[in-house]
Order: C-alpha cells, then sequence, then structure tokens
C-alpha cells in the first residue's frame, strides 16, 4: 500500500518525507488555498517545490471544467515535473480529458469519486488513480469503505489497472480498513500516517526496558 499525505504544506510534507515512509503527495485547490498559494506562477512554483522534496507522485488539479481547457492546463502541468500527475474532476469533460491523458502517456487522478459507477468509468477512460472521497461519504452517513470495496471488486473482475487512492482519509482506523480492503494508496493528513505508530503498551514496555537497563548499567 502506498501511503500519500494530502496537503500542500511544505513543512508537513517535510516531515512525513523525513519519517521515510512517503510515496507521494496529493493536492486540490482547497490545500493550496489553505497555504495562501495564489497566482499561477506561485503555484506552479509550489508544485515544483513539492516534487523536490518526495520522490514520488504528486497530485496536480486543474481547475477548467472544459476539455480543451484541462488539456492545455493538464499538459503545462505534466511538463513541470516528470513526477506530476494530473487530477482531472469526474466530470463528463473531465472522462474525454483522462481518455486523452491515457492515450498521450500522461499520468492522471480522477478525483471527487463518490460510486462504483463513476470509479468503472474512471478505469474504463485509462485514469492511473482513481480517488473514492471516504471521508466525504462518512460525513453524509454513507459507508465510504464500502465505496472502496465496490471498486477493489469491480477493478479485480476486470484487471483494471487503474490504482484505488482511497482519498479524504480522516483517521488511523481508515487507513488500516482501507488496507484491509486492498486500496492501491492511501492518501491523508500527517496525522493519519503517524496513528499507526501509536500504542500504549509499546510505550509501557519501553518505558520499563529503559528503567531495568538503566538499574543494571548505572
Ligand atoms: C484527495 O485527493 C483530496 O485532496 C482529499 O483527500 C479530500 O479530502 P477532504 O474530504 O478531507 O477535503
Amino acid at each position: 500500500m502506498k501511503f500519500f499525505i494530502d496537503t500542500a504544506n511544505l513543512e508537513q510534507i517535510k516531515e512525513a518525507e523525513a519519517l521515510g515512509v512517503l510515496d507521494g503527495v496529493t493536492t486540490n485547490p482547497s490545500l493550496m488555498a489553505k497555504e495562501g498559494i495564489t497566482g499561477q506562477e506561485n503555484i506552479l512554483k509550489h508544485y515544483v517545490d513539492i516534487c523536490t522534496i518526495v520522490e514520488g507522485d504528486v497530485s496536480a488539479e486543474v481547475v477548467s471544467t472544459d476539455f480543451d481547457g484541462m488539456v492545455k492546463e493538464g499538459e503545462a502541468l505534466a511538463k513541470l515535473h516528470e513526477q506530476i500527475v494530473v487530477k482531472i474532476p469526474m466530470i463528463k469533460e473531465g472522462v474525454k480529458a483522462l481518455k486523452y491523458f491515457s492515450d498521450k502517456g500522461i499520468r492522471t487522478n480522477c478525483t471527487l469519486v463518490f460510486s462504483a459507477g463513476q470509479a468503472l468509468l474512471a478505469a474504463k477512460a485509462g485514469a492511473t488513480y482513481v480517488s473514492p472521497f471516504l471521508g466525504r461519504l462518512d460525513d453524509i452517513s454513507t459507508d465510504g469503505l464500502n465505496l472502496i470495496s465496490e471498486i477493489r471488486l469491480i477493478y479485480d473482475n476486470y484487471a483494471f489497472d487503474t490504482q484505488i487512492l482511497a482519498a479524504s482519509i480522516r483517521h488511523t482506523m481508515h487507513v488500516i480498513d482501507c488496507a484491509k480492503l486492498g486500496a492501491d494508496v492511501m492518501t491523508g493528513p500527517l496525522s493519519s500516517i503517524e496513528g499507526l505508530l501509536k500504542h500504549p503498551l509499546t510505550d509501557i514496555g519501553l518505558a520499563k526496558f529503559l528503567a531495568d537497563y538503566k538499574k543494571g548499567n548505572s
């Protein structure tokens, strides 16, 4: 399972990278705005900055909603850096753009996916990644994890290459559940990754080991 961090914050990306288990980064226009990154030049520079911190894939989202606009934007993003994956929304024009980029060998991440049907369409169009937003489904009392298992079943039935990128992860249990269900990738906040290492028995056990060592070696 690949671990992506879902942020445009360079400090958090550096912290996650330092842990040694980071495989990539996902961003979106809201996350960029949260960091105060505005203006085309700054936005593009920020993507390059992220690419220099991590070795893996970096999703950069288009803001156009028409085919021609998405193609123009996506091609410019892909040219920025070899690690860039063009993030395309799951809308009709987006499906056409996914197919276009797939035919050109440009990698894509189909975002804002909330149903198995949308995920099937993204795979048919040749998306590299599909991003089901499980947290946002949970927010409206719909089982986000169920969507991950539905997509896994469909993709396995037909051996689609599209990778399931479990997105909108809110906490550590989401990560574990997605791993059990066979999601290829998770993207979430740093806290969802760091939560994986926590266990009180580890802390208690370590304190005891160190205390016992100190008794015999001081
Ligand atoms: C995915 O690529 C999105 O950026 C993200 O996971 C959305 O998460 P949110 O629902 O917490 O905003």
